[in-house]
C-alpha cells in the first residue's frame, strides 16, 4: 500500500517522471531497451556532475511554518467536490474529472453532478498507465479559453492527465506579484520548470523581466501561445528550452542575477540533452545555485515539490541552510485546493520560500 504523501503522484504531474510518447514534459526515464539497440545520442541519459555544495556561514533566516497557501473556488476554476478516488473540477467552461488518489473520503455532492462532467480522464490510474481523456456530451477539442485573474491562457487535454495549468500555484503567482508591485524598481524573475509559463505571465503582468526555462519544446510551445493569448506578446519574456540546472550554472558564470527565482522541479526529469534531474539528488546543488544568482538585493526565491516522500520540513531545513546569512524569512508549508462542496482541503504540493 502506498503511503498517503506518495498517493500525491496522482494530482501532480507524475507522468515527466515517466516514459510517455508525447509527454508535454519531454524528460522521462527512457524505457530499458534492447542492448543491440543503443539509444540515439540525445535521448541518452547525461548525468552532469553534481554542484559541490559548502555549508553557508552566517545566522539562518527566521522562519514561519506551518504555513498553509489556499486556493479558494473561484470563477476561473474550482475544485467542485472529490471523494472515491477521484476530483471533479471547474476549469473555465468545463467540468472535469481525474483521479486523485488522495481523495480517500466519500463524494459529497450526488452522482447527477458527477454525470454533468465534460471530460472524463480514464484509463491507467497507476504510475506506469496511459491515460485517455473521454467526452461524455460532446467531443471537444484540445484546448479551451481560461482565465487566471484576467489573464487569458488556454486549457489543454494532455496527453496525461493534466491541463496546463496547476491552480494551486496561483498562491504564488499573488504573493509574487505582490512582491514585484512592492520593489518599485525594475524586478528580474526567473521561472525554472516553468511548464506552460502562468507564473511568467503573472510576473510579467506585473512589470518584472521573465526568464522561463524548461527542459520540454512542447511546453515552451505552449507557453508562448498562453502570451500571445493573454495579449502579453509585448512584454520582455525570454522562453529558452534548457536544462534547468545547466542554464542557472550558466547564469551564475556569466554573472547574471536576478530578484526572483522560482523553481517547481519533478522528482524526476530530463533535460532536452538527456540531462537527468533528481530531485533528492540534485535539489541541494539547485537551490544553491539560485542563491548564488540572486541579485544584491534580492526578493525571493520559492521552491515547490511534489511528488516525493517527503515532508515540507525537509525542504524547509534546505532553504533555511542555504539561504544563511541572507537574513528574511523562510516560510514553508503546503500548497492546498479547498473544495467547494464539502470544504475540505486537497493538499498538492510542499512549498518552502525564502522572502527577503
Ligand atoms: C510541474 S511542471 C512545472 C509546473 C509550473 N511550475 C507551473 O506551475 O505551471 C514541471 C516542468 O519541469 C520540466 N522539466 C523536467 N525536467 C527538467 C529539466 N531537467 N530542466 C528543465 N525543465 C525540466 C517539465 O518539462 C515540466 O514542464
Amino acid at each position: 500500500m502506498k503511503s498517503f504523501r506518495d498517493k500525491r503522484r496522482d494530482s501532480r504531474p507524475a507522468r515527466a517522471e515517466q516514459p510517455r510518447p508525447r509527454d508535454a514534459f519531454a524528460p522521462a526515464r527512457p524505457p530499458a531497451k534492447p542492448a543491440e539497440r543503443p539509444e540515439p545520442k540525445d535521448r541518452q541519459e547525461v548525468k552532469p556532475a553534481p554542484r559541490i555544495v559548502a555549508r553557508r556561514e552566517g545566522q539562518l533566516p527566521a522562519e514561519k511554518l506551518p504555513l498553509i497557501l489556499e486556493v479558494a473556488p473561484n470563477a476561473d476554476y474550482a475544485l467542485l467536490d472529490s471523494g472515491g478516488g477521484e476530483k471533479l473540477e471547474q476549469y473555465g467552461p468545463y467540468r472535469i474529472v481525474r483521479p486523485e488518489g488522495q481523495a480517500i473520503w466519500q463524494r459529497a455532492l450526488p452522482a447527477k453532478e458527477w454525470h454533468r462532467a465534460d471530460a472524463i480522464f480514464t484509463g491507467d490510474t497507476d504510475e506506469e498507465g496511459i491515460g485517455r481523456w473521454r467526452f461524455p456530451k460532446s467531443p471537444l477539442g484540445e484546448t479551451w479559453p481560461m482565465k487566471h485573474d484576467g489573464i487569458d491562457y488556454l486549457g489543454r487535454f494532455t496527453s496525461f492527465r493534466h491541463v496546463g495549468v496547476f491552480p494551486e500555484q496561483a498562491s504564488h503567482w499573488d504573493h509574487m506579484a505582490g512582491l514585484i508591485a512592492a520593489a518599485k524598481r525594475p524586478v528580474k524573475v526567473l521561472n525554472l520548470f516553468g511548464y506552460t509559463g502562468l507564473a511568467s505571465l503573472v510576473a510579467a503582468r506585473a512589470g518584472a523581466e521573465v526568464t522561463h526555462v524548461d527542459a520540454s519544446k512542447k511546453a515552451i510551445g505552449w507557453a508562448r501561445e498562453n502570451q500571445e493569448m493573454a495579449g502579453l506578446a509585448d512584454k520582455p519574456i525570454r522562453w529558452i528550452v534548457e536544462d534547468a540546472v545547466k542554464f542557472a550554472e550558466r547564469e551564475e558564470r556569466r554573472g547574471s542575477r536576478y530578484d526572483i527565482v522560482l523553481f517547481d522541479p519533478p522528482a524526476y526529469g530530463r533535460g532536452p540533452k538527456g540531462e537527468v534531474w533528481q530531485l533528492f539528488e540534485d535539489l541541494p546543488g539547485l537551490t544553491d545555485l539560485c542563491r548564488s544568482i540572486l541579485t544584491p538585493k534580492p526578493i525571493a526565491a520559492v521552491l515547490t515539490a511534489y511528488s516525493i516522500r517527503a515532508s515540507f520540513f525537509a525542504i524547509h531545513a534546505l532553504m533555511r541552510d542555504t539561504f544563511a546569512g541572507m537574513g528574511g524569512t523562510v516560510e514553508s508549508g503546503e500548497l492546498i485546493i479547498r473544495e467547494k462542496s464539502a470544504g475540505r482541503a486537497l493538499s498538492t504540493s510542499l512549498f518552502s520560500r525564502w522572502v527577503a
